[in-house]
């Protein structure tokens, strides 16, 4: 496939982002404040390695490094060698001791209005209390623990817990499936979940214990489940394995002092989508990724930690909780809010209004979003005081122009910049962005590779395409926060990102891109068959997997077509068996087992009943071709098709259900 046909459909509108034309640079007084000056871009290209040690100096380190990067072994990267630290003591401890116990760590608003002020003193409590009671339950440096909660205080407690103890977490996101919690504790063969009884969503109290109880009936690894209560929903409950948080944790001891880890320390394994119907497990370590984490955060952001209240709309379960809700902003003594709920519960106006009670001066959120507060209207956000605002992010997906557009005039006020961030679970921190006191931004453009960090668009062979050129995007130099593999599969990782160009040694990111006349870059969506849902990485084959394992289905193909909203929206060409029957029931059932084999955001927008498939002759499914009837597109050549009468069945046969 190449890039700009890639998996988005961005190719019609190539054309027009290469004759934007305008661009925001940073008010003076912005830029006279601001963390990051241009000197910085100056001081990385200098000495590299000697611009990331300095970065490593915003951490406390029990043991300093002996060398800042060992790239002997390459792609398997060791930064900050033999240095030793806790990532917890990082993020907590070290704020208390230098002062700041009685700042606000966490202004915690729960979905049906509820509050809870966390201080950086009281955080060191309940992560003390919290590692005291994993000790307790004989959890050891190395031992995996699943998480699986919404986003509740306890979450972010849990991850610190976690990684003060050396205990490697893997999050799973609370919209998953009890089929995708097994896999990732199988894989990872974790010894405890942590839950809760229940989760808000949209209003409504829902059960969440009962998809661990389901996950861990098959996953013998596992001996015990720590239940935090948040809805007081009824749970099942399973004696000596189940033990409630007030029950364990609350007993025990506010002291606990931490231990340093190796700097190449597992902090964490993250599952994403690849290609493939198997989730990869991305694996992060300690040192290098929170001294990413936090410089990415501080330049990006221009975080202020006295006078900044920073939020991140995102979800724990996610890369981007990880590294821009617990880890960069508590390594930096940010005074952060944390939502747990949808944005319009109990109504539209809900971000607005919090950013308002809170004076949110830094809002950090996903395309999907800002196009849904679009499809909502201008008078939401207008009715709410957002002065407090100074700077706005944008991640997860390309944003298109209007909505950039959009975002800067109706909560910018048309005075914040606004900084588009590219990167990936994989990359573990922002890698392509604006420095906001700096850049001279494009509306939609996320402009060029961060100080320290080495990025091109390359054709086929590997070749820079220069200036007004497309291409994949590599990143050509390794940095602190990149993954150091996946979990159990070592050729994996070597074929995913480093086998593609191999003789360059270049990391390959799946992305298309392109430069534009100026050299800034331009990302244009994957060139690969992953998905881009409302900023979600799905895989095609993932969806295809779980259709087929519904007994009326014969064979699926999944493609992602471009959606207004969610950027892509999952549509599904389904042959069914001979004996199932078609019309509106099969769509509607083979939506709801996805959503259960995966999880609701994995359900396809449509689903279409087709009487053959369009392959090539070496037998794979040509998606490009679904993809223009999903789009409704004039089809594009189809000599390449083992059988080209199969299109014309196709559309004039379709069942459509959705
Ligand atoms: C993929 C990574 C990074 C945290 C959230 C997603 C796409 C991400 C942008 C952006 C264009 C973007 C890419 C990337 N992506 N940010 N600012 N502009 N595309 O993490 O689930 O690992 O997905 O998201 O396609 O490869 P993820």
């Amino acid at each position: 496939m190449t890039p700009g046909s890639g998996a988005s459909g961005e190719g019609a509108t190539l054309d027009n982002l290469l004759v934007e034309e305008r661009a925001f640079a940073p008010t003076e007084e912005f830029a006279a404040q601001a963390n990051a000056t241009a000197a910085l871009y100056a001081e990385a290209a200098a000495d590299r390695e000697a611009f990331w040690a300095k970065q490593a100096e915003r951490l406390h380190w029990e043991t300093r490094w002996s060398q800042v990067l060992d790239w002997t072994k390459a792609p398997f990267a060791r930064w900050f060698v033999d240095g030793r630290l806790n990532v917890a003591y990082n993020c907590v401890d070290r704020h208390v001791e230098s002062g700041h116990g009685d700042q606000v760590a966490i202004h915690w608003e729960g979905e049906p209005g509820d509050t809870r002020t966390i201080t950086y003193a009281d955080l060191k409590r309940e992560v003390s209390k919290a590692a005291n009671a994993l000790a307790a339950l004989g959890l050891r440096a190395g031992d995996r623990v699943a998480i699986y909660m919404p986003m509740v205080p306890e979450a972010i407690v849990s991850m610190l817990a976690c990684a003060r103890l050396g205990l490697t977490h893997s999050v799973v996101f609370g919209g998953f499936s009890s089929e995708a919690l097994r896999s990732r504790i199988e894989d990872a063969a974790a010894r405890l979940v942590i839950t809760t009884d229940g989760q808000y969503r949209r209003g409504k109290a829902v059960a969440l214990k009962t998809a661990v109880d389901e996950a861990v009936r098959h996953t013998p690894s596992i001996e015990h489940v720590l239940v935090v209560r948040r809805t007081g929903t009824d749970v099942d409950w399973s004696d000596g394995r189940d033990l409630w948080w007030h029950d364990l944790v609350d007993e025990q001891s506010e002291e606990h002092t931490p231990e340093a880890f190796d700097s190449e320390h597992p902090l964490f394994i993250l599952y994403t989508s690849g290609t493939t119907g198997k989730p990869k497990g991305i694996l992060h370590t300690s040192g290098g990724y929170l001294t990413q984490a936090a410089y990415t955060h501080y330049n990006v952001f221009d975080l202020k930690p006295d006078s900044d209240v920073y939020w991140c709309t995102a979800d724990i379960g996610w890369v981007t909780g990880h590294s821009y809700i617990v880890y960069g902003p508590l390594a930096n003594r940010a005074t952060q809010v944390v939502y747990e709920g949808t944005p319009n519960t109990p109504h539209e106006g809900r971000h607005w209004e919090i950013v308002q009670k809170y004076k949110v001066s830094i809002y950090y959120t996903a395309p999907t979003l800002i196009r849904t507060f679009m499809k909502w209207g201008t008078d939401i956000p207008a009715k709410y005081d957002l002065s407090s605002l100074r700077v706005l992010g944008s991640v997860g997906e390309p944003i298109n122009p209007e909505a950039w557009m959009w975002y800067r005039e109706h909560i910018g006020a048309n005075q914040c910049p606004i900084v588009d961030t590219w990167w990936q679970t994989e990359t573990g921190a922002i890698m392509i962005s604006p420095l906001p006191g700096v850049t001279a931004t494009k509306p939609g453009s996320a402009m060029a590779p961060l100080p320290g960090i080495g990025a091109k668009v390359v054709d086929d062979s590997g070749a820079d395409v220069g200036k007004g050129g497309g291409g994949y995007l590599v990143l050509d130099q390794p940095w602190p926060s990149m993954l150091r593999g996946i979990w159990g599969d070592e050729q994996r990782y070597r074929d995913t990102y480093w086998s593609r160009f191999g003789e360059q040694g270049y990391y390959f990111a799946g992305d298309g891109a392109k430069y534009d006349a100026d050299g800034a870059i331009w990302l244009l969506g994957r060139v690969d068959d992953v998905m881009n849902v409302s900023g979600h990485r799905i895989s095609t084959t993932e969806v295809e997997s779980a259709l087929v394992s519904h007994p009326s289905v014969a064979e699926a193909a999944v493609v992602g077509a471009s959606d207004p909203t969610t950027g892509q929206g999952i549509v599904a060409f389904v042959i069914l068996r001979g004996d199932a029957g078609g019309g509106d029931s099969v769509a509607k059932d083979l939506r709801d087992h996805v959503a259960r084999e995966i999880g609701p955001i994995a359900k396809p927008r449509q689903i279409m009943v087709v009487p053959e498939l369009p392959k090539t002759r070496s037998g794979k499914i040509m998606r490009r071709l679904l993809r223009d009837v999903a789009e409704n597109r004039s089809l594009g050549d189809v000599t390449t098709l083992q059988d080209s009468s199969v299109m014309e069945l196709i559309s004039s046969g379709l069942q459509k259900g959705t």
